[in-house]
């Protein structure tokens, strides 16, 4: 298959313009995380019959999830500002696909409709990357209201810090990502995740505690692993032709558009690849 046939989902936008989130590629990049991405949806302490807001849902990945960690006497809000999401969770709820009570709503996570103190938790995957600094904060004010005292906010971003992959000029990344980071706000996001600690701090949130979780794949790739990386990289090698590289950055990134070559980085027996997820989750002080 030649890569040039077949858009990456990566690089497809939602109704709202964010890319890295149509269903498609949300789908595909937690199958191929999904361990490691529930054990951190456990490391925040959900318990049974807890009130949950998943902010940001996106195809709803962590719903079924969050749903067997509340029971059946739990229950669970999901926003999200596209509108192709929310319908396709409520598709999912009408299948009968969690099991607990689970309310789609379109929302933006800097004003939400929803009353002071109404929930335990709410669980923020993969949005704040997407923010502005400015929204950022006044989402995290809105978690701050709807979340009863004493409850959690639990922020859960990609660390585009910890990124890399091998073998391949180790600068290679580097220059990709400089190239792109003026015009390209959800990457300064993923490299500000770092401080999202800090921020909860400084907006009154108790008690936070920040780790980053680094989530590995190597020979052999599962096939799910594949098939996300071969979105990854023939992605970026779209991206790379706009930039301005030099002749042998382009080339390598020309290497990446056929995950079929033999010269495709994935295809090497020696073939690493990393990346980084930072979880921050703090607690709204007792009023
Ligand atoms: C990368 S996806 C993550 C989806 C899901 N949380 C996950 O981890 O699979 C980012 C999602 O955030 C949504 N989003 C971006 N900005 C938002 C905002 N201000 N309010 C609500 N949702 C937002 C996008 O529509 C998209 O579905």
């Amino acid at each position: 298959m030649s890569a040039n046939s077949k858009k990456a989902h990566s690089i497809e936008r939602t109704s709202t313009g964010h890319s890295k989130s149509g269903a498609a590629w949300l789908d595909l990049h937690f199958k191929a995380t999904q361990d490691e991405y529930i054990e951190l949806l456990r490391s925040v302490g959900i318990q049974p019959s807890w009130h949950v807001l998943d902010a940001g849902c996106g195809s709803g990945s962590f719903l079924p999830f969050i749903a067997d960690l509340v029971g059946p006497s739990g229950k669970i809000h999901a926003v999200d500002v596209a509108k192709e999401h929310i319908v396709n969770v409520e598709r999912r709820i009408e299948a009968g696909a969690f099991q607990c009570l689970v309310t789609a709503d379109l929302s933006n996570t800097t004003s939400l409709p929803y009353a002071d103190n109404a929930f335990d938790l709410v669980w923020c995957a993969n949005v704040s990357e997407y923010l502005t600094d400015t929204e950022l904060s006044e989402s995290i004010r809105e978690f701050s209201r709807v979340v009863k005292p004493g409850g959690l906010i639990a922020i859960k971003e990609f660390d585009g810090r910890s990124m890399t992959f091998y073998p391949a000029d180790p600068w290679v990344l580097s220059r990709f990502i400089f190239s792109r980071f003026p015009t390209t706000s959800s990457i300064q996001g993923q490299y500000r995740a770092i401080s999202t600690k800090f921020r909860m701090e400084e907006l009154g949130l108790i008690n936070v505690r920040q780790q980053t979780t680094l989530i590995e794949h190597s020979q052999p790739l599962r096939s799910v692993e594949r098939a996300f990386l071969t979105d990854v990289f023939t992605g970026w090698a779209s991206i790379a032709r706009e930039l301005d590289l030099s002749a042998e950055d382009k080339q390598f990134w020309q290497q990446q558009e056929d995950p079929d070559s033999p010269n495709h980085v994935i295809n090497q027996p020696n073939f690493f690849w990393r990346e980084g997820t930072i979880l921050a989750v703090g607690q709204v002080e007792k009023r």
